[in-house]
């Protein structure tokens, strides 16, 4: 079995608590235990009380009720409760893919599933989402790499890298070829409440459900809460396949943190005001980052993201992406995801949910840095081909 390194985390993993400015955060500046407290009107006592046992395995059924309400159609049934986003769609693939089986990933993408699978023995297709259609999927490239054999599909919509959230027209068009040819679709909703614009994307769950029940959504506290150190994630799908998912939590970690579960009720019971700051970070920092973005145009080209504390940037510098995040973390201390780890070339993503105060100054410092390339390295002028990124089309 080949091991495939999940860049992206490895990169933050390892340099994420050990530099000055870190702009390569895809949530926002998270909440503290007290600001959680206050929002939830939460008595600091009775979390003191909690009993620091095994929760229930999968989720208390107060979470998964609570969960199950945001889902059309949904019971504490279809919900599976998992330490973060990652163990969801970690689960969820390992309950559906084996050795040769046909997945299609969307690319540029977070590239947690694409990595699982290829670990997995599968055989990965990819399919892209385009800069010139403000990073919507190329959809004659998607039905071809959906084929007649393909077990799973997967998607991450409102994106990361991208921040852009799928046309009306791309899901029906997915969801079409996904019927078509009978395969699973798992969709990961992480950044959905934290839009910039606009209203709260609607889940692909429960899009045409009643006549196609092969629809996995996963999600988590993590990006649109400000909670990832809560690490609750969730799984919604059909009964079977939850009950599929809980037997390998067994083995991955048992059961969610008895105080996450705990606090996670209250965060959903106070979802609204919880949201609403994660929008409010992003819309606020936004009108910091793009006066930024536009003092460096004849660097940068970029489609304004519709949600996540990210933006994808294409740079016209002829260097390499791993080559360009080195250079600006040694020499500026300045912590960015390069467009290699996202399935892209000649792009960097900048997180920008940060204390405005403190994303100020990582921006001065990439600022800097970016001029002081572009001063020495070779300048690409025209803009840069379209990306290929990870293995696009292999
Ligand atoms: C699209 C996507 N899914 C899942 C995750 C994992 O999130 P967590 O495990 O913190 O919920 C991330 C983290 O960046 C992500 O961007």
């Amino acid at each position: 079995m080949t091991f495939v390194q999940f860049d992206l985390e490895r990169w933050q993993s390892v340099w994420e608590h050990r530099v000055r400015f870190n702009l390569s955060e895809s949530g926002v500046h998270p909440m503290s235990l007290d600001e959680l407290l206050e929002i939830t009107d939460t008595d600091p006592t009775a979390l003191s009380a909690v009993r620091l046992g095994y929760s229930q395995s999968n989720g208390t059924d107060e979470l998964r009720a609570a969960i199950a309400g945001l889902y059309p159609g949904a019971t504490a049934d279809n919900v599976l409760v998992t330490v973060g986003g990652s163990e969801a769609n970690f689960i969820a693939c390992w309950s559906l893919l084996g050795s040769g089986e046909h997945v299609a990933v969307q690319v540029p993408n977070y590239l947690q599933i694409w990595g699982i699978a290829r670990s997995a023995g599968a055989d990965v297709t990819t399919f892209p989402l385009r800069f010139d259609r403000r990073w919507d999927p190329d959809l004659d490239a998607m039905r071809s790499a959906i084929r007649e054999d393909t077990k799973l599909v997967v998607v991450t919509t409102p994106n990361n890298p991208t921040g852009h959230v799928f046309s009306a027209d791309a899901r029906r068009a997915i969801l079409d070829r996904v019927q078509q040819v009978g395969a699973w679709l798992l969709v990961d909703e992480v950044y959905q409440g934290a839009e910039r614009t606009g209203d709260e994307t609607e889940s692909w769950w429960g899009q045409g459900q009643e006549q196609y029940d092969r629809v996995i959504v996963t999600n988590g506290l993590s990006k649109a809460y400000g909670l990832p150190g809560l690490r609750i994630g969730w799984i919604v799908g059909p009964p079977e396949l939850i009950a599929s998912a809980w037997q390998r939590h067994d083995y991955t970690v048992i059961c969610p943190s008895a105080l996450s579960d705990f606090l996670a009720i209250r965060v959903f019971a106070a979802r609204h005001p919880i949201l609403e700051r994660t929008r409010r970070i992003i819309r606020d920092n936004y009108q910091v980052l793009e006066p930024w973005l536009r003092s460096l145009e004849d660097l940068f080209e970029w489609q304004a993201p519709d949600a996540g504390a990210i933006c994808l940037v294409r740079y016209r510098l002829g260097m390499d992406s791993i080559q360009l995040v080195e250079r600006l973390r040694e020499a500026h201390d300045v912590l960015l995801v390069p467009g290699a780890h996202v399935g892209l070339t000649n792009y960097l993503r900048i997180g920008y949910g940060d204390e405005p105060g403190h994303l100020r100054d990582g921006l001065a410092a990439l600022k800097a840095g970016m001029t002081e390339l572009a001063g020495t390295e070779p300048h690409a002028s025209a803009p840069v081909s379209e990306p290929t990124g990870v293995g696009a089309g292999d």
